[in-house]
């Protein structure tokens, strides 16, 4: 799965590259074209985010909101036209897959699957291991547990090999860990950290097994690390990268790393993240924007407007220079379906959509950068530098 679907991109976009002509692409009569990213040869609007990404092998993802992809017709034909892959926004996770010890419900996650499936996308599988949204069950706040050190490794063990296998050969992706790491750097102490700890071992080992385990699952997925706060350099972003460089000299099999990109007006923009992100392609490692949104305090001032636009350009930016970048994927794209209202107090306005399914000033700002990152039309006569 890994292999082919790159193999037909690159295919299929050299083809998107030489019918297009060079004027700008929203101005081609043909108002659909094949995705250039699936064998099933979806149409999609022309100047859609995923038709224009296509042209240089990028996937355009999105979150999804399996409640709203059921219930709205908007948000679906959206979701189909604008995206080239999917990220399950809450239904892949421990939480909901094994709500009762023992006892799956892939209902939900599979629909998903089928929608992708359907409309040409692939699938970023989120996540295997985390703190949080873990099942009652098993630990009610991510640091304790009622089950001893051993059984927390074989339930997660059970955990990482059946989720893997129940999805084996549908997943482009999967965020095998997240979050592992305090934003000073230091390993985050989970119920994870706490029971390998508690076993003898390297609290941060459960990493490594969880990367061996998903591996063996599904032999054919990309295996992601992903955490927020690693977009730009910083203590964070080495500790991940130190982490990196220890499974890989470890033969670990993991082949990227996913920067969250969940960002706020109020912080500026992280500390050069193209150069970031390529410290971590050097090491031979995919990368890819997993989850970006730019919040803002309500209500929404022009100045933060222009800061988010330039928020969701610059990250866009940062992936496209970076050759090993392979999906720039928003958490969400309409305001009234965003987390960021319920988890930030007074913040909100994050998503590229309105409230009502309307794209924002930073829709377009996404779609401009995607129409140049395929080259700006070269201009004629005194103009174009000869003399
Ligand atoms: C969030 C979802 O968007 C919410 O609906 C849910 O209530 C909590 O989780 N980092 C992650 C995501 O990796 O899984 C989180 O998603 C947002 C932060």
């Amino acid at each position: 799965m890994a292999l082919r679907p790159s193999i037909l991109i690159s295919a299929l976009s050299l083809m998107a590259v030489l019918a297009v002509p060079t004027a700008a692409p929203a101005a081609t009569a043909n108002p659909t074209h094949d995705s250039g990213q699936s064998s099933g040869a979806v149409a999609v609007p022309d100047d859609s985010l995923r038709a224009l990404a296509s042209r240089v092998g990028l996937r355009i993802g999105t979150a999804v909101n399996t409640d709203a992809l059921a219930a709205n017709a908007t948000y679906r034909q959206i979701t189909a036209d604008q995206f080239s892959s999917v990220t399950p926004e809450n239904v892949m996770k421990w939480q909901v897959v094994e709500p009762t010890q023992g006892t799956y419900d892939w209902s939900a996650a599979d629909q998903l699957v089928n929608f992708a499936k359907a409309n040409g996308q692939l699938v970023r599988g989120h996540t295997l291991v985390w703190h949080s949204q873990l099942p009652s069950w098993f630990s009610t706040d991510g640091v304790t547990t009622s089950f001893t050190p051993q059984q927390v490794r074989d339930l997660l063990y059970k955990h990482v090999v059946d989720e893997v296998s129940h999805f084996r050969g549908q997943i482009w992706q999967w965020d095998v860990v997240n979050e592992a790491f305090n934003d000073d750097g230091t390993p985050r102490e989970s119920v994870f950290y706490m029971a390998y700890q508690a076993l003898g071992l390297n609290g941060l080992d459960y990493i490594a097994d969880a990367f061996r385990w998903a591996h063996q699952a599904d032999p054919k997925a990309l295996l992601f690390y992903n955490d927020y706060n690693i977009e730009g350099l910083g203590p964070k972003s080495d500790a991940v990268y130190a982490l990196a460089k220890q499974l890989l000299a470890q033969g670990v099999p993991i082949d990227g790393i996913g920067a969250q990109g969940h960002l706020d007006t109020q912080y500026g923009f992280p500390n050069q993240m193209q150069q970031n992100l390529q410290r971590f392609a050097d090491l031979g490692l995919k990368v890819a924007l997993t989850e970006v949104d730019v919040r803002t305090t309500l209500p929404v001032t022009t100045p933060e407007k222009l800061a988010q636009n330039a928020d969701y350009i610059q990250m866009l930016e940062a992936c496209l220079l970076v050759r090993a970048c392979i999906s720039y994927t928003v958490w969400g794209f309409g305001d009234a379906f965003s987390w960021v209202p319920s988890v930030f107090a007074g913040e909100g306005s994050a998503d590229i959509y309105d409230e009502n399914l309307q794209p924002k000033a930073s829709y377009f700002a996404l779609q401009q950068t995607l129409m140049l990152a395929s080259g700006a039309p070269h201009r004629d006569g005194m103009g174009a530098g000869r003399r």
